[in-house]
């Protein structure tokens, strides 16, 4: 059996039992992000009164802080069509070209992880998105030719894990890049309260307070964390869920009293058990562990750099006090 990764990045969002989508469906149901909402409303409501497609948009951060819900609610908002595609699945340049002329004139075009677009397929964004048009070349050698078609004006908007991992070129089109941050304990409360009405849970208060400090700052987290709860209390035909649910279902998930899960552990206890608590470069930490880079850099560490269990230092990364107190309970 493929073990349960709290951190898995899919997108299934919607619940099937209760065929509840727990998605936030416009402003009004998107909470936190204060700075990123407010610059992409004032982005929405000048692209409408200009009647104009909005301008080009990067988003970045950790996996499940709310990218992807972000760029459906600006499409609802402009009133256009979204269209979602995914960097690492385009193959060719055929590909791209072909859903850019496709588009209609203000569409919405998503490009998720657009920093693991082909280098050759990315250069073809640069011209649509400055010029609204793709140059493209025809026939090889001295024969070559480059032929140019329009494209409707559109907005792009990225998704990224780190906009440090884009291009300059593609970078430097995009008039707006929003970082996205980890969310506070009380803005993840509003989320839970808000999704558990939509499934008609009843959550006390200390049940709803445990499980937004252990959601690890994450919305996808907190929707996770409520769904195993809700299984837990139908179960025990619980009327309003308790603490004790909530504590039963996060040790299920092994998640421990921070919010951390058993990879997040698993990292700082290899440090501590490996390598005398660093420091330790990134490249031998991966090995040991087995792990992409990039997930433990996109996925696992801007958690762990925050919450101050981990530290980046010139020599590699090193474990903090807290970590060693942490991992002796
Ligand atoms: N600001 C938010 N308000 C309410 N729910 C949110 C918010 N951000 C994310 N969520 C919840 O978390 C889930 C994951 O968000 P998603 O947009 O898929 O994240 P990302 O694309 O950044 O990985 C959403 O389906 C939604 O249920
Ligand atoms: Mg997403």
């Amino acid at each position: 059996m493929e073990e349960e990764r709290v951190m898995d990045v899919s997108e299934n969002e919607f619940d099937r039992s209760m065929g509840v989508q727990l998605r936030p469906s416009h402003f009004g149901e998107y909470i936190g992000q204060a700075k990123v909402v407010e610059n992409i409303q004032v982005m929405v409501e000048s692209a409408k009164l200009r009647k104009e497609a909005m301008d080009h948009a990067l988003l970045s951060g950790p996996p499940g802080l709310g990218k992807t819900s972000l760029a459906m609610i600006i499409a609802e908002a402009l009133g256009t069509n979204l269209h979602v595609i995914s960097g690492p699945a385009i193959e060719k340049k055929g590909d791209l070209a072909a859903i850019l002329t496709n588009l209609n004139p203000r569409d919405v075009l998503f490009i998720d992880e657009i920093h693991r677009l082909h280098i050759s397929i990315e250069e073809i964004l640069y011209s649509a998105m400055e010029d609204y048009r793709l140059d493209i070349v025809i026939g090889q050698g001295a024969a070559a030719r480059t032929m140019q078609i329009d494209v409707a004006p559109f907005t792009l908007i990225g998704a990224t894990t780190r906009s440090g991992l884009l291009s300059n070129p593609l970078r430097d089109r995009f008039m707006a890049s929003l970082h996205f941050d980890f969310y506070q304990a009380f803005e993840l409360e509003k989320i839970l309260a808000m999704n558990a009405t939509k499934m008609n849970l009843n959550l006390s208060t200390e049940a709803r307070a445990l499980m937004s400090r252990c959601a690890r700052g994450t919305p996808r987290i907190a929707n996770r964390i409520l769904r195993r709860v809700r299984d837990f209390a139908l179960v025990k035909n619980e009327p309003v869920i308790s603490q004790e649910s909530v504590e039963k279902a996060l040790k299920m998930m092994e998640i421990d009293t921070y919010g951390l899960d058993r990879m997040d552990r698993k990292i700082l206890s290899v440090i501590q058990e490996y390598y005398g608590g660093g420091p330790v470069g990134i490249e031998a930490l991966c090995a040991t562990l087995s792990e992409d880079r990039s997930t433990i850099e996109d996925v696992y560490e801007p958690y762990l750099l925050k919450e101050g269990f981990l530290m980046r230092t010139p020599r590699g990364r090193e474990i903090s006090e807290k970590s060693k107190v942490h991992l002796k309970t």
